[in-house]
């Protein structure tokens, strides 16, 4: 590793170190986005190391074992990039922050049981950055942060040591990060980014950055709050957006109007843009990024009740999959509280294996205290053990053992299923969160069918 310390706020400098790729970057926090984030970095030249609290995972990648093994496309360049000495990983952070000019912080930004946000891991790095971090490095921020969280915050915990002075002797922007699980590769070589620095001159160096590691549209906004804003912006609206379909939904089940007919006819209009209702929100983004604002809100005094309203409803959906359960065993002689149900998914969203605040969780609890058995089959999880529930190994074994099936994730392979496979189950009641069965059809099979949003 070359020794030479570049002025990270000068725009020849950091191209000239581009070039001559020694240019040095940390990435801090290499989960699923930090990992991939600091793969391309070392992919496209630059002598990267990753930084983690998670021992196990930095003995993996040191040993060539590459953890993410539902990223397309990652496998080759983490092997590459291993092989050629551009990568590694450590827990020594005051070995690998003071080497480095460039430090990314792709750290975790969760909430607490009560919904508020935690910014913990980047409040500790922070301090320790203002300890450790050379003079004339820079700091970009990847992860999901509250509008003002850099101004407000991070800037005054890393000058509290004194020896660093924000636009003087160190430097700050945010990338917020948006891709998508599953297809991070593609995301990150595809989907323009938003770039904000504590100045315009700041900025611009990011982009020459990210241009030469991703070459992507980079969106120059006029300063971190503001790209912290869009990126929170764009995946509140989907909230609401959901909240919306799925209220509606509701009243249109009572109605006799079949939601999906609603939604595929309204897709004609011009400026319509489609959401699906069901049986609630999930995953490490939408539901954390509607309490950011919130807090953002509660904060400075202002009021979101559309997204305080929206929450609400997403979190009252798993509810009504309840209800629409209860509704259908009306329909047979035995009770529900000496049933046996199958979950059909506990993803969050199709096609993934995430079950973080997945609405499958409370489905589960809620039919756990009514003395409900529950079993779960998920292609994504098979022989594990999720919500300490064995995960079946196959719907054929276990279809005929069951009074109900909830379809709680539309994965692809329950879109394919044979519905008539249905008609083994001791009663054939089947509910569809997801709006992916036709209810004429199931009704044709003699199923006890609950579709929610799907009024007949
Ligand atoms: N996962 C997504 O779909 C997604 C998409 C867009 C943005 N984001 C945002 O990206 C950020 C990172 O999310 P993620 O999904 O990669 O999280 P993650 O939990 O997968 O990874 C975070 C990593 O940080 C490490 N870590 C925690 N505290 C640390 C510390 N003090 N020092 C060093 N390492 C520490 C953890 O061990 C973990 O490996 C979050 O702000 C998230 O909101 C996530």
């Amino acid at each position: 590793m070359s020794n030479m310390k570049i002025n990270m706020n000068n725009l020849d400098d950091v191209l000239k170190s581009l070039n001559s790729q020694t240019l040095r970057v940390c990435v801090i926090g290499i989960g699923r986005i930090g990992l991939p984030t600091a793969l391309s970095f070392a992919k496209s030249g630059l002598e990267t190391i990753g930084v983690d609290i998670n021992q196990k995972l930095v003995d993996n990648v040191n040993s060539g074992k590459f953890p993410l093994k539902d990223e397309p496309g990652y496998n080759e360049i983490f092997d590459d990039v291993i092989k050629n000495k551009k990568f590694s990983a450590t827990t020594n952070i005051e070995n690998a922050v003071p080497n480095s000019d460039l430090i990314v912080l792709s750290l975790p930004t969760p909430m607490d049981e009560n919904n508020v946000p935690d910014y913990s891991a980047l409040k500790t790095v922070a301090s320790k950055l203002s300890d450790i971090l050379s003079p004339n490095s820079l700091v970009i921020v990847e992860s999901t942060i509250e509008p003002g969280f850099i101004e407000d915050e991070m800037i005054s915990i890393i000058s509290k040591s004194g020896r660093l002075n924000a636009e003087k002797n160190f430097f700050i922007g945010v990338c917020p990060e948006n891709a998508n699980p599953g297809e991070i590769l593609h995301d990150f070589t595809n989907l323009p980014r938003l770039v904000g620095g504590i100045n315009s001159d700041i900025a611009k160096i990011i982009k020459s950055i990210y241009n030469f590691v991703f070459s992507v549209e980079l969106v120059e906004m006029p300063n971190c709050k503001t790209a912290n804003a869009v990126k929170l912006t764009t995946n509140v609206f989907r909230d609401i957006n959901i909240a919306f379909i799925s209220e509606l939904s509701l009243m249109f089940e009572k109605l006799g109007i079949d939601t999906n007919k609603v939604l595929e006819a309204a897709t004609k209009k011009y400026n319509f843009q489609v959401h699906y209702p069901g049986a609630g929100v999930g995953g490490p983004c939408l539901p954390i990024n509607s309490y950011q604002l919130l807090n953002t809100a509660k904060r400075i005094g202002s009021n979101l009740s559309i997204i305080e309203s929206g929450r609400k409803i997403n979190e009252k959906m798993p509810q009504h999959v309840i209800e629409l359960t209860m509704n259908a065993f009306e329909e047979i002689p035995e009770s529900l509280s000496t049933s046996h149900i199958l979950i059909l998914g506990v993803s969050y969203k199709p096609n993934v294996k995430d079950i973080q605040l997945t609405p499958a969780e409370e489905i589960i609890k809620k039919l756990q205290e009514k003395n409900v058995i529950v079993h779960i089959y998920d292609p994504y999880f098979t022989s594990t053990e999720v919500f300490g529930i064995v995960i079946e190994k196959n719907i054929e074994d276990i279809i005929s053992k069951v009074d109900a099936t909830i379809i709680v994730t539309a994965h692809n392979e329950f879109k394919k299923l044979d519905i008539s496979l249905f008609k083994q189950m001791k009663h054939p009641i089947l509910i569809d969160t997801r709006g992916i069965i036709d209810p004429l059809f199931a009704k044709e099979q003699k199923l006890i069918f609950r579709g929610l949003g799907r009024g007949e």
